[in-house]
């Protein structure tokens, strides 16, 4: 427990004025697919056993970020799934009382076998990375041929009740453009949340498409379909420009890091697989908490350094289509 003078500051409130109450751990930079924007030169540096932070640290951080208003987490990768034992350690997040929404991004490779324990473990909602439909095309973006045991996966989560379930693609000019509609087709079909993500240029070096194709157009090339009724905000629908076609079981939604950012309103912070608080994706600049937790220190200097870390968030990010990158690690350490 902080003592009443740690909690009496209280509160994640940055420079601008923005509650960060909102966590994503990174638990393993390790994945079983090799996407190539997240890993364009096919390796992934991996952090030993000993570099990235145990699940008792984890908890800790997250038992502390919760004392400071921290109310929503995400567990991300790497693969999240990959890591020996994380059904556990889920359960132990989602019993902390102070969290209202607890939630895992997935490759889904490994979710066909995951579904009961995820269940079981009280985690309610999943986002599933999922950049194209098609077999071949998804061994040529990931290196692997496990499209057929992905989609069983979300079908099998989908069956288990998970809701909602968002599947990010991610818009890679001239590899998945020719798939928009099939994409968005599946809305009718599925209660399923697609989100068309812009590609943001991170890590290095950027991976060279022709052009970078932003959420204005793809909502033009959409309304082949229909008409995009935009839908109502809901308390934990983040960042996404969401819509629906009428008729339709699922939703649309556009996250637009380029052509319209949410920075203004970003309520995130990051926790890295080896233990580094980053205020802002699109920014290398991070503060290391493991280093103090092995030193010993207590959970008020935890809390702390957590409050310390937030004066630095940037208000924006500068990043523009086409441009190099202005981060040089690797989406996997980070987790997206
Ligand atoms: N640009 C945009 N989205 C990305 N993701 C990973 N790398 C990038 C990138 N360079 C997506 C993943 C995952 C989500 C957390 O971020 O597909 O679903």
């Amino acid at each position: 427990m902080l003592n009443t003078a740690a909690e009496n500051k209280l509160k994640l409130i940055d420079p601008y004025n923005r509650f960060l109450n909102y966590l994503r751990i990174s638990i393993i930079d390790r994945c079983n697919l090799k996407c190539m924007y997240c890993v364009p030169d096919g390796k992934i540096p991996k952090l030993s056993h000993l570099e990235i932070l145990s699940y008792e640290e984890l908890l800790r951080i997250i038992t502390v970020g919760a004392q400071l208003g921290i109310s929503k987490v995400r567990i991300t990768g790497g693969e999240p799934l990959v890591r020996k034992n994380v059904f556990p350690f889920l359960e132990k997040i989602t019993a902390i009382k102070a969290l209202s929404d607890v939630s895992l991004t997935t490759n889904g490779v490994l979710l066909i076998d995951s579904v009961d324990a995820l269940r079981s473990a009280g985690i309610k909602r999943i986002n599933v990375s999922l950049d194209t439909l098609d077999r071949a095309k998804y061994k040529t973006v990931t290196g692997r041929d496990h499209f057929d045991r992905v989609w069983a996966g979300i079908l099998a989560a989908q069956k288990a009740g998970f809701y909602p379930i968002k599947l990010n693609m991610v818009v890679l000019s001239g590899i998945n453009e020719d798939e928009f509609l099939d994409f968005a087709r599946l809305s009718f079909t599925y209660p399923f949340h697609i989100r068309f993500i812009e590609y943001m240029p991170i890590g290095n070096p950027r991976m060279k498409f022709n052009r970078d194709i932003l959420a204005p157009e793809i909502k033009r090339r959409l309304e082949a379909i229909g008409e995009l009724i935009p839908a109502e905000k809901e308390d934990l629908s983040g960042p996404a420009e969401r819509y629906r076609f009428k008729g339709a079981m699922g939703e649309i939604g556009f996250i637009r890091p380029i052509s319209r950012h949410f920075c203004g309103s970003c309520n995130r912070l990051r926790l890295t697989a080896s233990g580094q608080i980053r205020t802002c994706l699109l920014s290398d600049d991070q503060v290391d908490l493991k280093g103090p937790m092995r030193k010993g220190c207590s959970d008020n200097e935890l809390a702390e350094i957590l409050i310390k870390s937030i004066r630095h968030k940037p208000s924006e990010h500068h990043l523009l289509a086409d441009q190099e990158p202005k981060v040089s690690s690797e989406m996997s350490a980070i987790g997206g």
